[in-house]
């Protein structure tokens, strides 16, 4: 731990690793990513999905009657690829090679045949699948759409300085404007494979490790994980994986420019009636200020703002799983979020059972540790 900034105290979390403990690095990756591209969903109304893309602050890349791509205001390739299917699916995770050399190295050592991008997007990919069976693309030479006009941050007054004066604050109640996809949450039934995938083949580090009340010598369940791009900061987690009962996504989160935005683009998500699933308040591992919505397809999606950025020398932290654990202050988390309302029960039940009944990581003794999470 020598040589390490001190972020793992207070807060962020009690401690570091202990002996023989997951490192949270592969030992000798394949490549390094350098940052998410975009995520791949299937979404029987394209019409419903495009407006809620403007409402939530996304602009529009292109549409057609069978396909929406979405973008935020920052250069580079949309952050959202939506196709027309007969039943709304998540269908995978693309990241960014630093180069379309490491896009071959990968194919060359995955034994992978590499794809050229439909003309839309441009580049190539090779497409892999992670542990848990869900698709994994990594991309290198695709077009780089320009920068959109970028929502102003507001001028706070803060502490003693004075930034503003004669000059009111009146944050416009409109839609937040997406800067760029920032991170995807993944649950997994077979976590630690899933996690050295991501580790071992493309480069990624562990931010952030959460152990399950009472089961931390039977390892993590949850990790924050970023890119390395070496002495560049990187936010502190890009992709998030925890161990439950199914492989699926969880959430992904945009980034906006403050709080006010945030705050305002939530009004005007509410006014239109669209569903809060937690928020507003500021997480711990990765401190963003987050606000958590459905889409009207049931996915959950984030806004968030001033996130932590690590560069490649912070080691992991490891702190216990805990719902009050998810958040600095903000409202206590929903069941929604967690997913343990009323109406997703039942889902959750058969999940539950399937999972215990093959071989994966998810068992009894986890079941338990899970349970606790949501009481603690
Ligand atoms: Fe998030």
């Amino acid at each position: 731990m020598s040589g390490t900034v001190g972020a793992h105290n207070e807060l962020h979390s009690e401690q570091g690793a202990l002996p023989g403990e997951h490192s949270g690095r592969g030992r000798n990756p394949v490549i390094k990513v350098a940052d998410i591209a975009w995520l791949e969903f299937e979404k029987p109304d394209l019409d419903r999905a495009e407006a809620f893309a403007r409402a939530f602050g996304f602009a529009i890349v292109m549409r057609t009657p069978d396909e929406l791509q979405l973008r935020g205001a920052d250069a580079g390739a949309p952050c959202v690829l939506l196709r027309r299917g007969d039943r709304s699916r998540f269908v995978g995770t693309a990241f960014r090679a630093v180069d379309e050399v490491d896009v071959l190295r990968l194919a060359d050592v995955a034994r992978a045949p590499t794809k050229p991008l439909p003309e839309s997007l441009g580049g190539i990919c090779v497409d892999l699948v992670n542990p848990s069976g869900l698709p994994v693309r990594v991309v290198a030479g695709t077009h780089e759409l320009p920068e959109l006009a970028h929502q102003q941050p507001h001028v706070f007054n803060v502490g003693r300085e004075l930034n503003r004066t004669n000059a009111t604050q009146r944050p416009p109640r409109v839609a937040a404007r997406v800067q760029r996809l920032g991170h995807v949450v993944l649950q997994t039934t077979r976590y630690t494979e899933t996690l050295n995938f991501y580790l071992d083949t493309l480069g990624m580090i562990v931010s952030d490790f959460l152990f399950y009340p009472g089961q931390r010598a039977r390892g993590p369940v949850m990790s924050f994980i970023r890119c390395d791009r070496g002495s560049d900061p990187a936010d502190h987690h890009t992709l998030a994986l925890a161990l439950g009962p199914a492989d699926r996504y969880v959430h992904s989160a945009y980034q906006v420019c403050d709080l006010d935005a945030l705050a305002a683009g939530g009004e005007y998500l509410a006014e239109l009636g669209y569903f809060r699933s937690w928020g507003i308040g500021r997480h711990i591992q990765g401190s963003q200020l987050f606000d958590y919505w459905r889409d009207p397809d049931g996915f959950l999606v984030e806004h968030f703002a001033d996130g932590d950025m690590f560069d490649n020398t912070l080691e992991p932290g490891w702190a216990q799983f805990t719902a009050t654990g998810l958040a600095q202050w903000g409202p206590p988390v929903t069941k929604d979020f967690l997913g343990i309302n009323p109406s997703a029960l039942p889902h959750e039940a058969r999940a539950v059972v399937n999972a215990l009944r093959s071989k994966n990581e998810f068992s009894l003794t986890r079941l338990r540790g899970l349970l606790k999470v949501a009481n603690s």
